[in-house]
């Protein structure tokens, strides 16, 4: 029968494998996604039978109360909002695994037996590990829910104090691993490791959240897989380790493609401040040129080509029905569309795949930052969707931009560039912006959703 588990436990990782792999393009994400979750399903459907944990009839009902509150929340949130929902769900994954550490830990006490060393180790290292991701991950809820200041929460010695809590910490565990009968240690770690998680998240700005949300996910996979070696069972090691694994290098990506370390997202306290520029004017005398839908749309439908650039202000405006209808407007007429794909647009990743996918926006029409980037300077006319960053020219050259070093979108290479967005405002990194100064630039401001709509009208009577 111990084989007969095994070799299940052996087909959910290599479902959960396959369907990783499959996540890494959006063509095939949706299998991915179903390939994962049967294997998550065959998974705990093993373990609760061979266990003797619950009954048949108690395994389908607890399968249809959770499928009806999973399909409920999936359903009801919003785009926009699935940052905190992710960042939800790790903090539940990081909590029970602090949760069945330690009641395996009150059965060793119970039972008045000794706990092996490599056991209380991990019990120590997966109550630590789960409760800090578990507080954390709430307050990065939170942050992302607006429930409380969105900002980077800064005080004097911030960085000192934390690293005091963390030796102390430390300090426990060794203890706790050395004299394991100790409860009430045990609740102090539980409870230090969960402040830890809150006063580590507080100094990260809102939108950093993003990075902190996956490297808080890796959090959520070790503290599994610690459980795992805790309880002996080789599917939740496995599913903990790729979960750790893959949350470790979706947090690389997004560093490396912000040009930020890990130190800096972390520790560096980044949208504390924001510059400050007014809705109606450029700072420093600057002027901007704007364009009228009528004249943008004549642009647009003159071009050879023309290439969409989006950014968040896509997702606010939720107007990529109304860009793909635009889209195909323009193809009627033989212009060539691409779309765009910076791999930090947005706040979340594959934030403008999964948008543009909603609208059933072709994947051959998706091009990443590096197949994109040669083709500007062949572009008739490049339209920035509310992006703002991932299209700005200083990250190319000002060293003192906060931007500097990150690779952008090379719009204002193309014959001519339309920015639409609301105002002058700067975005997510808080700085003005010399693409929208540029002469061969013209910004056309509103909504996008509101301008994209003005647009195809006026492109159906061009
Ligand atoms: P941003 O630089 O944040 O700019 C978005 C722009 O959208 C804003 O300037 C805003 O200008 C405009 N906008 C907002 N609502 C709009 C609406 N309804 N209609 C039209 N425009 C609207 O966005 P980006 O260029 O996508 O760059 C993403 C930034 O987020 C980068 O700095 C990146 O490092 C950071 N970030 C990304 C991630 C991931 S994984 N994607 C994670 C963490 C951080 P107005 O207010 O004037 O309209």
């Amino acid at each position: 029968m111990a084989a007969l588990v095994k070799l299940f436990y052996l087909l959910a990782a290599v479902l959960f494998i396959f369907g990783l792999k499959r996540l890494s393009s959006p063509a095939t994400a949706r299998s991915g996604n179903w390939l994962a979750s049967v294997g998550m399903l065959i998974a705990i459907v093993v373990t609760l039978l061979f266990q003797g944990i619950l009954t048949w009839q108690m395994i389908i009902v607890g399968m249809i109360i959770g499928s009806l509150i999973g399909a409920t929340f999936a359903r009801m949130v919003k785009m926009t909002a699935m940052p905190q929902m992710v960042a939800l769900l790790n903090g539940f994954g990081g909590g029970a695994s602090a949760v069945v550490a330690s009641a395996e830990y009150a059965r060793f006490l119970d039972a008045g037996s000794a706990i092996p060393l490599n056991t209380g180790i991990t019990i120590q290292l997966s109550v630590l590990v789960g409760s800090l991701t578990f507080s954390g991950s709430v307050i990065a809820f939170a942050k992302l829910q607006e429930l409380v200041t969105g900002r980077a929460v800064t005080y004097p010695l911030q960085k000192t104090l934390n690293a005091i809590l963390l030796a102390v910490i430390v300090g426990l565990v060794v203890w706790l691993v050395v004299t394991p009968q100790n409860p009430t240690a045990y609740v102090v770690l539980a409870g230090l490791a969960f402040l830890l998680g809150m006063l580590s998240v507080i100094p990260i700005g809102g939108a950093d959240m993003p990075v902190v949300i996956s490297l808080l996910n890796s959090y959520s996979g070790i503290a599994a897989a610690l459980t795992g070696f805790v309880i002996s069972n080789e599917g939740l090691i496995i599913s903990g380790a790729l979960v750790g694994a893959s949350g470790l290098i979706l947090t690389n990506i997004m560093c490396r493609a912000m040009n930020r370390s890990l130190a800096n997202v972390l520790f560096g306290a980044f949208g504390a401040t924001v510059a400050e520029i007014g809705p109606a004017g450029a700072p420093g005398g600057k002027s901007v040129r704007s364009i009228t839908h009528e004249d943008a749309a004549t642009m647009m439908a003159y071009a050879r080509q023309v290439v969409f650039a989006p950014g968040y202000g896509l997702a606010v405006a939720q107007a990529q029905h109304e860009v793909r209808e635009l889209a195909d407007l323009l193809q009627d007429r033989g212009v060539e569309v691409k779309y765009a794909i910076h791999p930090v647009a947005g706040r979340m990743p594959g934030h403008m795949n999964v948008l543009l996918a909603e609208a059933d926006v072709p994947y051959d029409q998706l091009f990443d930052m590096d197949h994109i980037n040669p083709e500007f300077d062949r572009t008739d006319v490049s339209v920035v969707i509310g992006a703002n960053d991932v299209v700005n020219p200083a990250a190319r050259h000002d060293r003192s931009s906060p931007l500097y070093g990150m690779p952008i979108l090379d719009v204002d290479k193309s014959h001519h560039t339309i920015v639409m967005k609301r105002s002058m405002r700067p975005g997510f990194a808080g700085v003005d912006n010399e693409l929208f100064y540029d002469e061969k630039t013209s910004m056309l401001f509103g909504d996008a959703r509101d301008s994209f709509k003005k647009l195809i009208t006026e492109v159906q009577e061009v």
